[in-house]
């Protein structure tokens, strides 16, 4: 596949400047807006997309995000029940994961998804990373902490009524697995992401949220029964729906990265060797990573510049150490086990 230079947004939006992008063969990070970048990538070019797009209302990543975005909907004499498209919320100052309700967030994640499908081969999967949330009316945003603690906070605000009331949870994943099977997509697992150590919490009234779901999805194809490449061999040994892996830091100031032994199973198991993985939401790169260091083609789509640069960085490290010979996490788990009984 070519990789073409390109022009990405800065922060302001209003200035398209030239930005800096590193190639490695044919992998590569490209910093922007993953609903611009998916537009410059072929149709049918990509095996596997791997990805954890920002959830709903928890964190900012040193975006900036105007609060008003409601009150500019309703003066257009819009409903709230009716969901902007990605492009008016963002040209009226909003970022993806600070809707102000979660029925707009999930019908923006399915309108990207809807964007990346004709990127995908027939035999492609998508391996999609969601975690929940509790309603608050006045909300945490945190620019720090997968469930930790933040350096910094804002808040959000959300209008209540319905089912959103304070202490609900808000069952996210589970609406958007729901709207992606109604607009066409077929759910092959839900896997659950068990962590085995979370952080403390203060409330008294409920157990602590140690879980994430990890959706996997796949194409209806023209005719026929859903076909799409499969390794259950390089999955967890015992290949359950239930994974524990404690989660991992992460790098360069991006705390809601994948832990390596996570990721790494969907990336061998999905993408057939020497396939492409997206992930359009890749923070500091570490699935783009993996599918470096496993003989993959990785692409990296990311907002925020200065994480872009860490992931462009590490998958330059990760194609020299791979091209050397020296990496054999990369290896899927039976080849690796094979590999250890014969030294
Ligand atoms: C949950 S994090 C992903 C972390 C990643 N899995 C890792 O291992 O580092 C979501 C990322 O999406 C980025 N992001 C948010 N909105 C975006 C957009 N519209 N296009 C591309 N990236 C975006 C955020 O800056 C953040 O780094």
């Amino acid at each position: 596949m070519e990789v073409r230079p390109h022009l990405v947004y800065r922060h302001d939006r209003d200035s398209q400047l030239k930005i800096t992008q590193s190639c490695n063969g044919m992998s590569s990070i490209r910093a922007g807006d993953a609903f611009d970048l998916i537009e410059e990538l072929e149709d049918h070019s990509v095996d596997l997309i791997a990805t954890s797009p920002p959830y709903w209302g928890l964190r900012d990543y040193g975006m900036a995000h105007d609060e008003s975005v409601l009150e500019q909907w309703r003066s257009t004499g819009c409903e709230d029940t009716r969901v902007p498209h990605y492009d008016w919320y963002r040209s009226a100052g909003g970022r993806l994961g600070r809707e102000p309700f979660p029925t707009w967030y999930v019908a923006h994640l399915v309108e990207f998804f809807n964007k990346a499908r004709p990127v995908l081969k027939d035999s492609a999967s998508m391996w999609v990373n969601l975690g929940d949330t509790y309603f608050a009316r006045w909300g945490s945003i945190r620019d720090g902490g997968r469930q930790g603690l933040a350096s910094s906070r804002g808040r959000r605000r959300t209008p209540s009524g319905g089912y959103l009331h304070d202490k609900q949870l808000l069952m996210i994943p589970a609406r958007f697995a729901i709207a992606m099977q109604d607009a066409g997509w077929i759910l092959r697992n839900d896997l659950i992401w068990a962590k085995p150590q979370v952080l403390p919490r203060p409330e008294k009234d409920r157990l602590r949220l140690s879980h994430e779901h990890w959706f996997h999805f796949v194409l209806k194809q023209k005719a026929g029964r859903p076909q799409y490449y499969y390794d259950l061999n390089s999955c967890e040994p015992g290949g359950l729906d239930v994974v524990t892996c404690p989660t991992e830091p992460g790098s360069s100031g991006h705390s809601a990265t994948f832990p390596s032994q996570l990721i790494r199973p969907r990336i061998l198991s999905s993408c057939p060797p020497s396939g492409v993985l997206l992930d359009p939401f890749c923070g500091t790169g570490r699935a783009v990573v993996e599918a470096v260091r496993g003989g993959r083609t990785g692409i990296g789509f990311e907002l925020c510049e200065p994480f872009a640069r860490v992931a462009s960085k590490a998958i330059s490290a990760a194609a020299k150490s791979s091209s050397t010979g020296q990496d054999s996490t990369a290896l899927a788990p039976a080849q690796r086990r094979k590999k250890a009984a014969s030294e």
